[in-house]
């Protein structure tokens, strides 16, 4: 997968997903708002549509394409070890962060694997409502989110945040008042969950 890794001072290490048409280089401020001194791995989405990089293909906005995300979440997953190794870092640290179609794999993720300790979800929505979660006993999510989110509408926040809870992870919701756009206060409250984990 196409990424950069920059190496920080602690042995966290954020893993950073875009949003549709972004970069790699787009979450790396966010990334050290939350906690300058962690190492970064940040990847760009490798699927083009018109030209805009994504992590998976969709049939339509909001309409996702449930065999690739599979086999993206998988090859996701794959990669996170592999980078583990050839970076140095320990697997077992790495906090995914995506922003939208980045949180959506990130969501998938966990979906289908209790693979992360902690992990951060800017405007996701439900990835996959015929998967039966594993438990996410011990999984921590930060959920962020708009009230007026044409992209993802609310009820489908609460849905992605009941049914992580009921698979047993420690959910924290945050919202704002406006749509799909990251907002300071979202980064402020990820920012306090975030020294929550690491001091
Ligand atoms: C997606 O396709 O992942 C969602 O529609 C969010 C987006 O990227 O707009």
């Amino acid at each position: 997968m196409i990424h950069q890794f920059i190496q920080g001072t602690t042995e966290t290490t954020f893993v950073l997903l875009h949003g549709t048409g972004g970069t790699e280089q787009d979450l790396i401020p966010l990334a050290k708002e939350l906690n300058a001194d962690a190492n970064i791995l940040t990847l760009r989405g490798d699927v083009l549509e018109n030209g805009m990089s994504r992590f998976f293909r969709r049939h339509a906005e909001g309409v996702l394409d449930l065999e690739d995300l599979k086999k993206q979440t998988e090859r996701f997953l794959a990669f996170l070890d592999e980078a583990a190794v050839k970076c140095g870092v320990d697997r077992d640290k790495m906090i995914p962060l995506g922003y939208s179609n980045g949180a959506n794999l990130i969501g998938s993720a966990l979906y289908r694997q209790n693979a992360f300790n902690a992990s951060l979800l800017f405007h996701p929505m439900v990835p996959d409502r015929s998967l039966t979660l594993p438990s996410l006993s011990g999984a921590n999510v930060f959920i962020s989110a708009g009230e007026r989110d044409p992209i993802c509408p609310k009820t489908e926040t609460e849905e992605l945040t009941s049914t992580l809870r009921t698979a047993g992870a420690d959910v924290e919701l945050f919202y704002h008042g406006g749509g799909h756009e990251l907002r300071m206060e979202e980064v402020e409250a990820a920012r306090t969950w975030v020294a929550s984990f690491l001091g």
